[in-house]
């Protein structure tokens, strides 16, 4: 198995020997040798590491006991894409990163996206309750957000609910500065999450999402 040098992954014995401090493994050697270390932050020295013999790579996306330390991106690329080079398995320890700690769900969704978590906006506009779905066709989803937007914002749609914020574009389906607009159909199963925003450089968001999930031949 490849690990993360920094990581941790529990006191039981086989994680103990994952965990990525040697300090913490001295007082219980002999733990075995079938973990291989690689720095937090080198892409190629983990790929090298992963060969045929390599059942997993487990990592953290952001190191808690290593120091609040994230592993950049283009690591956690590689470990998925070392872990398909071999048929391996790709583990992602999100005991202390899960459950929205970094805004998604899991915080490798966070991680990977590539957007900063943004701080929560100190005056969130109104949620779009009030939104309805007048009909959906095999074209089109044509939303009504009921509700005027703020001066100079209006509602953006995007295809997952944890990438929005000032200045970026991930998975942003379209801006519509008037309450009735048509989202485009894409897929049989679509789901979009649709928020208002206002004129301010960065703009405030809705504080939570109003999501529309549609499940139709196209
Ligand atoms: C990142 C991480 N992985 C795994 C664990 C599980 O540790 P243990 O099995 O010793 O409770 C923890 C506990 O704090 C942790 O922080």
């Amino acid at each position: 198995m490849v690990a993360l040098s920094g990581g941790f992954h529990g006191r039981p014995l086989g994680t103990l020997l994952a965990t990525g401090n040697p300090d913490k493994h001295l007082p219980f050697e002999p733990l075995g040798d079938w973990v291989t270390h690689v720095p937090h932050d080198d892409a190629a020295a983990l790929d090298a590491a992963v060969g045929p013999r390599t059942s997993a790579v487990l990592v953290e996306v952001v190191q808690g006991e290593g120091g609040v330390r994230p592993v950049p991106a283009d690591v956690l690329r590689a470990a998925r894409a070392a872990c398909d080079r071999v048929g391996a398995l790709l583990i992602v320890d999100e005991v202390q990163t899960g459950l929205g700690r970094l805004g998604s769900w899991y915080g490798w969704q966070t991680a990977l996206d590539g957007s900063p978590v943004q701080p929560q906006s100190a005056s969130p506009l109104a949620n779009l309750d009030a939104l309805t779905v007048s009909s959906v066709t095999g074209s089109q989803i044509n939303v009504s957000a009921n509700v005027t937007p703020p001066t100079g914002g209006g509602f953006e749609v995007r295809r997952r609910d944890w990438s929005f914020g000032p200045g970026t574009n991930s998975d942003l389906v379209l801006r519509s500065t008037v309450p009735n607009f048509i989202i485009p159909r894409e897929a049989v199963m679509e789901q979009y999450y649709i928020r208002m925003y206002d004129g301010s450089t960065p703009p405030n968001y809705s504080r939570f999402s109003a999501a529309v999930f549609v499940n139709l031949p196209l």
